[in-house]
């Protein structure tokens, strides 16, 4: 039978299976109080996919106040991608687009006027998909990551 994934919220029963995606997937890790602060203070973009009861994928922001990078002038909000992780058996099947999407439209609800997030420069893939979604690089940042890879600060104004 063909099934397929479902979007929603993140609870705090994923904890360990967001954790452990996160560990999998990326360098960058968090502690468990990390991971449920953003969920405390920023639920509606905190999503999560998940099929027959397993996790997929993950997406987890961050509302902050800042100089608009994309010349809305003065103070916005902005929405931070702080990290994203989609199962290497599940990839390319749309998921991390969904994720993001709803995720985006969890910005809007808090009025964030634009997104962003930072990617390595030499993540290909997460950089083609933030380009498909609409995302353009702004700015590079030397060594922002502990390994001494520069990322590049992709941002999207929101509608
Ligand atoms: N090569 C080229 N383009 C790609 C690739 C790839 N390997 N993966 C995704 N894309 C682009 C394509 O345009 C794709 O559309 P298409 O399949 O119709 O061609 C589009 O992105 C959407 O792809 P999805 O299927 O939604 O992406 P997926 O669910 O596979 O997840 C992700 C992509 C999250 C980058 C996944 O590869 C992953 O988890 N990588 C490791 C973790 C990571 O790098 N996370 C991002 C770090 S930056 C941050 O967290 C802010
Ligand atoms: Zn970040």
């Amino acid at each position: 039978m063909e099934t397929s994934y479902n979007l929603r919220k993140f609870v705090p029963n994923d904890l360990q299976a967001v954790m452990q995606a996160n560990r999998v997937c990326l360098p960058e890790n968090y502690t468990d109080f990390f991971f449920i602060d953003l969920h405390q203070r920023f639920p509606e973009t905190f999503i999560v996919a998940e099929e027959n009861g397993k996790l997929l994928g993950y997406i987890m922001c961050r509302i902050e106040v800042g100089l608009s990078s994309i010349g809305l002038g003065g103070l916005v909000r902005k929405g931070h991608v702080v990290s994203i992780a989609v199962m290497p058996q599940t990839r390319r099947r749309g998921v991390a687009q969904a994720v993001i999407n709803k995720s985006l439209e969890g910005m809007q609800y808090y009025k964030a006027k634009q997104a962003f997030l930072e990617v390595r420069v030499t993540n290909e893939p997460a950089i083609a998909l933030y380009k498909k979604l609409g995302f353009e690089i702004s700015k590079t940042i030397n060594g922002y990551y502990s390994d001494g890879e520069d990322a590049y600060v992709m941002t999207k104004k929101l509608a």
